[in-house]
């Protein structure tokens, strides 16, 4: 008696946990999910996904059901006989085999139907992105504006995009949860992949990922999709055509080094795209002078007579036409580094540039500090690092190509 009351409290206590943690589940928003498709292409999956769970469930309800009524209807009962033995009945045969069979029809015509609808080629008019997958961070293009970037999408609301995917290395995944996916993106192979975001949608920001494992940080490579208004998407472009802008003259690095995390700015600065800002901790030891004011203007000496432009390409900088990291013309207005690893603040940046294998584990980019350990080379970087004052400059420099 004492253990069925005891048993009791611990079923009731457990239904508390189970509704509370649905609830705190609900609480939260669900920025990757995939239940809330913004785009014909998610919807088309989604509704995939429902018709197979309606189905699914039909099925098990049924089955199960069966199941346990067969069970105590025919359960052995005090003096019962043994029942006739059978084996074999055509008939029942060709029914359990008509039916999972009738009811497969009704899952494979529209996944059949999908399949070729999605794997259509774009209609004419479409926006071509060309996505290149690279250990690890996304390269973009646009051919139609001659724009390359790189970790950051800008996609105008209610006209259809064609994201043309090839890998440089690896086989790598694109992945957006909200708008649709996902897709491999594979050396010497060229796959498509297109949607339409809804042209209904305010301006938001979506996280995307890769979702194939790819080596040491494929965790961290990950991307942001910002969907805008038509408008907002040409003066994005017309601001992305041109060189980068190269206005303020210093930045004051050791102001946000504090770890202020309002130094942050996003590029749609509301709250409710708190998901997209990255929360990766910084690796404990690392360490940056305070007080350090950057000079862009010396900044962009620095990394133009550098190993930086060996690597990386500015727009706008003769030097800078290095094409194995991402180009960083604009650099100064993303949201984040490190392939959405760590929010793009002066900060975060000289630590990045300081020592960025520290912060993502085998990534390609150098420790360029001096001193610093260098995890990858497994040695310190004696001649040639850049001391903190340099780095502080640099910082400047990128951050001002706005
Ligand atoms: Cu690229 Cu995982």
């Amino acid at each position: 008696m004492r253990g069925n009351s005891r048993l009791r409290r611990l079923a009731s206590f457990g239904m508390m946990v189970v509704l509370a943690l649905t609830l705190a589940a609900c609480e939260q928003a669900h920025p990757n999910t995939t239940f809330t498709p913004h785009s014909e292409y998610g919807r088309s999956i989604d509704f995939l996904w429902d018709r197979l769970l309606l189905l699914g469930t039909i099925v098990f309800v049924l089955v199960e059901g069966g199941l346990i009524y067969i069970i105590f209807r025919y359960r052995k009962r005090e003096g019962d006989e043994r029942p006739p033995q059978t084996h074999g009945n055509v008939v029942i045969e060709i029914i359990w085999t008509l039916i999972p069979a009738f009811i497969l029809l009704f899952i494979a015509v529209p996944t059949v139907r999908t399949v070729f609808r999605t794997q259509a080629k774009a209609a004419a008019g479409a926006l071509e992105i060309e996505v290149i997958g690279h250990q690890w961070w996304w390269e973009f293009r646009y051919p139609e504006y001659g724009i390359i970037t790189a970790n950051e999408i800008y996609l105008p609301t209610g006209r259809t995009v064609s994201f043309k995917l090839t890998s440089n290395d690896v086989i790598h995944s694109f992945w957006i949860p909200q708008l649709g996916g996902k897709r491999d993106a594979v050396t010497n192979r060229t796959n498509y992949i297109w949607l339409t975001p809804d042209s209904t949608l305010q301006p938001a920001v979506w996280n995307g990922f890769c979702t194939e494992y790819c080596g040491a940080s494929h965790a961290k490579m990950r991307f942001r999709v910002f969907t805008v208004k038509p408008d907002q998407f040409a003066s994005w472009v017309a601001k992305e055509r041109k060189p980068a802008a190269f206005g303020t003259a210093a930045t004051n690095v050791s102001a946000a080094l504090g770890g202020s995390e309002a130094d942050y700015t996003f590029p749609l600065n509301q709250p409710a795209f708190e998901y997209a800002k990255p929360h990766t901790p910084v690796p404990r030891g690392m360490t940056f002078t305070r007080g350090l004011t950057g000079n862009a203007h010396r900044g962009q000496q620095i990394f133009s007579t550098s190993a930086c432009v060996g690597c990386h390409a500015i727009v706008g900088n003769p030097a800078a036409l290095g094409n194995i990291g991402p180009n960083l013309t604009h650099f100064g207005s993303r949201s984040t580094i490190g392939a959405g690893s760590y929010p793009n603040t002066p900060a975060y940046l000289a630590l990045w540039i300081k020592n960025a294998r520290v912060m993502k584990p085998e990534v390609l980019m150098p420790t360029l500090g001096k001193n610093e350990y260098d995890p990858v080379v497994k040695s310190r970087v004696a001649t040639g690092g850049l001391d903190d004052q340099q780095i502080a400059d640099i910082v400047a420099y990128l951050w001002a190509l706005k």
